[in-house]
């Protein structure tokens, strides 16, 4: 359509549905009518040859004022007051904190009733683990739904959850929920009608009558889950088919070459972002397109569709920011904040995958030539977008970064990985970790690693040895951990447990509905007696909660840790040490972590070569002063430790 017809035709589409372009709709029309054009543009790129493509198109619009029209008045003051301030998700203020309600507080109503521990830890943004229904047994951990918009009785009604969106909302906590955008349960109501034949619904998911298309896609998919759930895909004996099931065999990969699932998907999108949602975490992403010859992940259709998605979320409701978990190779991330005239454009925020995989290989190593080696394609974010920056998840480690990093920091790519996976499943001598690989893929070697940050960092065997050094090792390397993915730039999102230390819980094995997946060793049953020695000063679980506490209320207080796109590394001085300098136009940080078992060096120049020649610097983490010496002279970092110097 031309431009003009286009326009006209939005026009009419609006009155058609009363909106009232001059009056308390203006705003909306306004932001209808700038973004049809790229809209459409997307769309027809996807599917403008599409036999019913002017349908769909019709019903996409349609779908876009019609939630507009229920959005909230809550809602909408909340949109109006997140445009004023801009680019909200980069302030220093929001700290978040990823979790199960079930495990974490029994249902939503025990959720609601635990806001203030958020309060008292200083968490102002919750991320609730999938909460729609999804079959026990057949779950994987919420991410397999039946029904998109009925929370599962397990966690309790969808007014419990509206009850705690209001409470959280008159706390002015930020909510995060999952769309799981690239497959249903097998349950669906979609997969259960395809199913039983229905062809319209068959065309919802990749059906194959035989195994020859899913023989030549095996060639070049990788596999997912290797060991529990080999291959990408299923034989239906229901209607002699197969479907294509890249992650589990119980979640049939949506069929986004059909417009009536991203009509229907997008608007799903738009149902979370009525119920309150801040931001929207688009799962798995990099997954959402096939195509034969190719790995099936990172493909430009998928990037197209994302930001087909983020057009339409910033005309219907423009307060909700939109997530993409892509965790993938470090220069494939960087492309989901979008690329060329949609730079920043795509999705608003991005799990920083490679740095926390990096900090877990300086602390496996003492060593940050890697990390340093990778910096190039992160710090690629472009500015008015960002990261959730973390140490842990609900998820494995992947060692995703490129060999070429590992490489110019002098190892062995091959040599250096194996050390890695040995030294986080406990395996090589002197390793004080306790987790475990996952995922092994014995035809290409590949694993990643499970454990919860307390045992990764060796607290569970130091208690075990009753060790006093190595406990003390353990939280020291805790607390660093978290602070360099805090102070590095982005919303830090903790893993519910990892604020009390809490170790790996092996009872996931007990239960065939999750034994198969060693990802449940990181994901906690909450103890709320236990959590009580928060409190008491003699014990570790005061001390991590107390040290995770004052990062928070540390980073609060310090406007230059907004994500101004203001991270620059400092030049290495010492290769324990990583080192990077946060700056605004009246202030420089400089940030300092040492991944050493021992005291680290850092030569007093190194502060003096950034444009500043500081006389004393003041610590925000210890509140010490250093008077800066002769560049002969060192700035000491005791081991594990961390510092936030700034110029006085
Ligand atoms: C995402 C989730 C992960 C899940 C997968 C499939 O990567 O984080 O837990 O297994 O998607 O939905």
């Amino acid at each position: 359509m031309n431009l003009n017809a286009l326009q006209a035709f939005g026009k009419e589409m609006l009155q058609a549905n009363n909106i009232d372009t001059k009056g308390k709709d203006k705003d909306f029309a306004q932001r209808f009518s700038q973004h049809l054009d790229s809209i459409e543009l997307l769309f027809n790129e996807i599917y403008g040859n599409h036999y019913h493509r002017n349908e769909s198109f019709n019903a996409l619009l349609s779908s876009i004022i019609h939630s507009y029209q229920q959005r909230s008045t809550t809602l909408l003051k909340k949109d109006a007051a997140k445009q004023k301030q801009g680019n909200w998700y980069l302030s220093h203020t929001i700290t978040g904190m990823s979790l199960y309600v079930d495990r974490f507080a029994g249902n939503l109503n025990g959720l609601t009733n635990k806001l203030n521990y958020f309060d008292e830890l200083g968490v102002n943004f919750l991320h609730l683990m999938p909460v729609f229904e999804s079959p026990a047994g057949e779950s994987d951990g919420g991410y397999a739904v039946s029904n998109f918009r009925k929370v599962d009785e397990r966690f309790g009604s969808n007014e419990d959850l509206n009850t705690l969106i209001e409470k959280m909302n008159a706390q002015n906590m930020y909510l995060m929920l999952d769309i799981v955008l690239n497959h249903t349960s097998h349950h669906h109501e979609w997969a259960q009608k395809a199913k039983a034949g229905d062809p319209f619904y068959q065309e919802f998911f990749y059906f194959y009558d035989n195994r020859d298309i899913p023989n030549q896609l095996d060639q070049t998919m990788p596999e997912i889950f290797p060991e529990s759930s080999p291959g990408s895909f299923t034989y239906i004996p229901e209607c002699n088919k197969w479907v294509m099931t890249v992650f589990h065999h119980y979640q049939w990969d949506l069929n986004y070459s059909n417009p009536n699932v991203f009509v229907a998907m997008l608007d799903t999108v738009l149902y979370y972002a009525n119920l309150g949602v801040d931001i929207l975490r688009i799962d798995a992403p990099a997954f959402i397109w096939k195509q034969l010859g190719t790995t099936c992940q990172n493909l430009p259709q998928a990037h197209t569709l994302l930001r087909l998605i983020k057009q339409c979320v910033q005309v219907a409701s423009p307060g909700m920011a939109l997530l993409g978990e892509a965790i993938v190779a470090p220069d494939e991330i960087i492309k989901y904040f979008g690329t060329d005239q949609f730079i920043a454009k795509e999705c608003d925020v991005a799990y920083n995958a490679t740095q926390m995989a990096l900090q877990w290989d300086a602390l496996a190593t003492g060593d940050t030539g890697v990390m340093l080696a990778a910096q190039h394609p992160i710090m690629q974010k472009p500015y008015g977008c960002t990261w959730i920056a973390y140490t842990r998840c609900h998820d494995d480690i992947g060692l995703g970064y490129d060999d070429y990093m590992i490489e110019r920091a002098g190892f062995n790519p091959y040599q250096h990985r194996t050390y890695l996976k040995n030294y986080f499943a406990g395996w090589q001598e002197g390793s004080v970790a306790a987790g475990a690989l996952f995922s092994v893929n014995p035809k290409t070697g590949d694993a990643r690693i499970s454990g919860s940050l307390a045992s990764l960092c060796g607290l569970e065997k130091a208690v075990e040895w009753n060790s006093a050094d190595e406990i003390e090792n353990a939280l020291r390397k805790i607390i660093l951990m978290q602070a360099h993915s805090m102070f590095m730039g982005g919303i830090p999102m903790l893993f519910y447990g990892d604020e009390l230390a809490y170790t790996n819980d092996y009872s996931y094995l007990q239960d065939p509905g999750k034994s198969y997946d060693n990802r449940w060793m990181h994901r906690p049953i909450m103890n709320w007696e236990r959590n009580e020695k928060r409190k008491e000063h003699t014990t570790f679980e005061y001390r991590i909660f107390n040290e995770t506490k004052k990062m928070i209320s540390t980073r609060n207080k310090l406007e230059v840790m907004s994500d101004t796109k203001n991270v620059t590394w400092m030049t290495p001085h010492n290769i324990h040490v990583a080192g990077f300098i946060r700056s605004n136009e009246h202030k420089k940080l400089y940030c300092l972590f040492n991944y050493k078992n021992s005291a680290s060096f850092v030569t007093w120049y190194a502060f003096k070569e950034h444009g500043e020649r500081p006389s004393v610097l003041h610590d925000h983490w210890t509140g010490n002063d250093y008077q800066v010496g002769n560049d002969n002279e060192y700035f000491v970092l005791p081991p594990f430790s961390f510092a936030l110097l700034e110029a006085k």
